[in-house]
Order: C-alpha cells, then structure tokens, then sequence
C-alpha cells in the first residue's frame, strides 16, 4: 500500500463517527476458544452434521449436549483479551456497534454495549417446546436437560439449517450499512449470511479493514488487511483512532 493510501485510511478512521466490528472465532482464539475452521479447528476433529443441526439434536440429544457442556465449560472459564477489551474501550471515543458470529459472550465481558449475537449465545438456554429461555452458567446434572414443561432444553445457538434471529440480522444489516469504517476480525467469511456484511459496508462508501494472521476468501475486497492476531492488532488500531 503506497503511503498516501495509508494516511487516508488513518484520516478516515480519525473522521469516523459510527464503526462497526465484524467478529469471529479468530478474536477468541487467545482466550483460548477454538476456531472451527483453522489448524486446531473444531470442524477439522467433529463432524458438524453429526454435532450442530436440529436433525442430529434429535437424533441423539445426549451427545449433542455432551459436546456444548464441554464448551459452554471452556467459554465460562475463558477470559475476555486485549483484542475484546480494545473494542469496549473505543466505546468512549466512537459510536461503535459489534456483530459477532460468536457465541461466547466475551464482547459483554469485556465491557461492549451494543453487541449482535447473529449466531446465539452458549450461554442462553432455551426449550425446544415452550418459550422458556434464560442464561444459565451453571453445568446440568442431567443431559439432556429438561424444562419445567417436560420438554427438552437446548443450547440458544443458530444451528447449521436454521435462520438467524430475524431482529439481530435485520439490525446488523442496518448497521453494517450505516457505518463509515467496518473492521471485520478473526472470521474465514465462510459463513453466510453474515458474510455479506462487508459488503453492505461497501455499499454506504465504508471503508472495511480486516484483521486475520491468515488470507480470506473476501481479502482482496478489503481495503486494508492486517495480516497479526487480534489481541496484538486491535489495541494498535484502536489507538489510532485516538491519535
Ligand atoms: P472460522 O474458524 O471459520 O475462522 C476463524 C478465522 O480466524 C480464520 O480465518 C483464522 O485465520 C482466524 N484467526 C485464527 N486465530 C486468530 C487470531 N488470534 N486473531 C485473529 N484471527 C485469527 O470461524 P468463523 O469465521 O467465526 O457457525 O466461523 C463462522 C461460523 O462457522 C461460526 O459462527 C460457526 C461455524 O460453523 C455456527 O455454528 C452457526
């Protein structure tokens, strides 16, 4: 990138008012989550047709909860990291809104207001039949668990086959549109429909900049690409949004 293109991105990022980060397992990676589709990738070991569709839920409940206590145990021991933390502290200089394929929670830990759960949360608990829902963080004793209402329970998660929460993809689209730099983090864009936000983004003039150590199937979209971790390269960026 020639200089003059760097000290334009540098004065858009200082003249922008709304920034909207797109996030993905890579910005949990150093709290020590793993990813799905990287090196030690969770889709790389398990079968997600076997593990993460309503049909496998079904067809055998008790392995399928085996599976999310193991993770739902390493995300409640997990902490938020630099990367999670820099993106709240930017909350006191900029509008800044978060859309996040996750479903750690660790964006809230780390202190961000206005995070988007496009694909649920581990954390959140719901029936299968009735409108029970809530946030538990304790392990269950019986799996799977059952609901007051003699139903099972459910890991509140966007399963391979079903849709987003019509609400938060409708308000993710409305901010991706609106905002004036998108930072896309830690996510292989593998995964639709929240890989079309960058280019919504586009659409309004945005400038979008990705953070990933690795190249992407939308890299060459970007108009900047730090090729460094999340925890080392949000700190350094949202710091020049300060300067
Ligand atoms: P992936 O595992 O597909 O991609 C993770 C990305 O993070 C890769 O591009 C890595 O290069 C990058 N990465 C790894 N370590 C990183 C680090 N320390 N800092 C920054 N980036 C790093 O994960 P997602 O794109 O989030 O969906 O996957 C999208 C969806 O696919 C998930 O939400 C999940 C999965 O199936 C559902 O469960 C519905």
């Amino acid at each position: 990138m020639s200089s003059d293109m760097f000290k334009s991105i540098v004065d858009r990022l200082h003249q922008a008012e709304k920034i909207v980060f797109v996030t993905g397992a890579g910005i949990s990676q150093e709290s020590g989550i793993p990813t799905f589709r990287g090196k030690d990738g969770l889709w790389r070991k398990y079968d997600a047709m076997k593990l993460a569709t309503i049909d496998a839920f079904y067809e055998d409940p008790k392995l399928v909860w085996e599976w999310y206590e193991e993770r739902r145990r390493n995300v409640l021991e997990a902490k938020p990291n630099a990367g999670h933390l820099a993106i709240a502290e930017l909350e006191k200089f900029k509008s800044v809104y978060v859309l996040t394929q996750n479903v750690d929670g660790l964006h809230q830990r780390a202190g961000s207001t206005k995070v988007y759960e496009l694909h649920g949360s581990i954390i959140t608990i719901r029936c299968t039949r009735c409108n029970f829902k809530d946030s538990i963080t304790s392990s269950f004793s019986h799996l799977p668990p059952a609901c007051k209402c003699g139903s099972i329970l459910r890991p509140d998660v966007v399963w391979f086959g079903e849709s987003l929460p019509q609400d938060v993809w409708h308000t993710s689209m409305q901010q991706a549109i609106s905002c004036d730099v998108m930072i896309v983090v830690g996510t292989s864009l593998a995964v639709s429909p929240a890989n079309l936000l960058p280019a919504y983004a586009k659409q309004n003039g945005a400038i979008v900049i990705e953070i990933n150590p690795e190249e992407t199937l939308t890299s060459t979209n970007m108009d900047l690409s730090i090729r460094s971790s999340a925890a080392r390269a949000i700190p350094e960026l949202v710091a020049a949004f300060q300067r």
